[in-house]
């Protein structure tokens, strides 16, 4: 059984003030439990997705940014130029995912199982995968 879902879709430029203020929007006001951004990882002057979630978040979770250059530097070795990381802001996880659809979809992979029981402990909701997409771990009796 999967929990019912629904999308919310932003584009925004790579602006530091402007990505903390559509994280804050979706967590404060739409309510998501979980945010992913795509790109404005890496090193260059226009990459400031990771300041903007700092920004925003009360807690950074190191963990999601390690396993996740962890499982890409198995693909590419320029896996280490991305800065991605991970936080909560109330009951919002916020993940950093580089841009390319391919390490979108890898990185994405490698923390997805550990998102259902952060969402939970953070007072989200309880969320449920279809186990052929994505096996969620919970701690035993959790
Ligand atoms: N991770 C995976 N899995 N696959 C990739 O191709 N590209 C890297 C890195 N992480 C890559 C990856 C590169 S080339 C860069 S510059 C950084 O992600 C940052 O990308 P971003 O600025 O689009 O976030």
């Amino acid at each position: 059984m999967s929990s019912p879902w629904r999308p919310e879709v932003r584009i925004v430029s790579d602006d530091r003030h402007l990505i903390a203020a559509e994280l804050r929007k979706l967590a404060d006001e739409t309510q998501c439990c979980l945010i992913v951004t795509t790109g404005g990882t890496g090193p260059a002057v226009r990459d400031v997705t990771p300041e903007a979630t700092g920004d925003v978040c009360e807690k950074i979770l190191p963990g999601f940014g390690e396993l996740m250059r962890k499982v890409s530097l198995e693909k590419v070795p320029t896996a280490i130029l991305s800065r991605q990381t991970a936080g909560i802001r109330g009951k919002s996880l916020i993940i950093n995912l580089p841009g390319q659809p391919r390490a979108i979809r890898e990185c994405l992979s490698a923390v997805m199982p550990a998102v259902p029981y952060c969402i939970e402990l953070i007072g989200g909701p309880r969320l449920e995968t279809v186990p052929a997409v994505c096996q969620s771990y919970r701690p035993p009796g959790a």
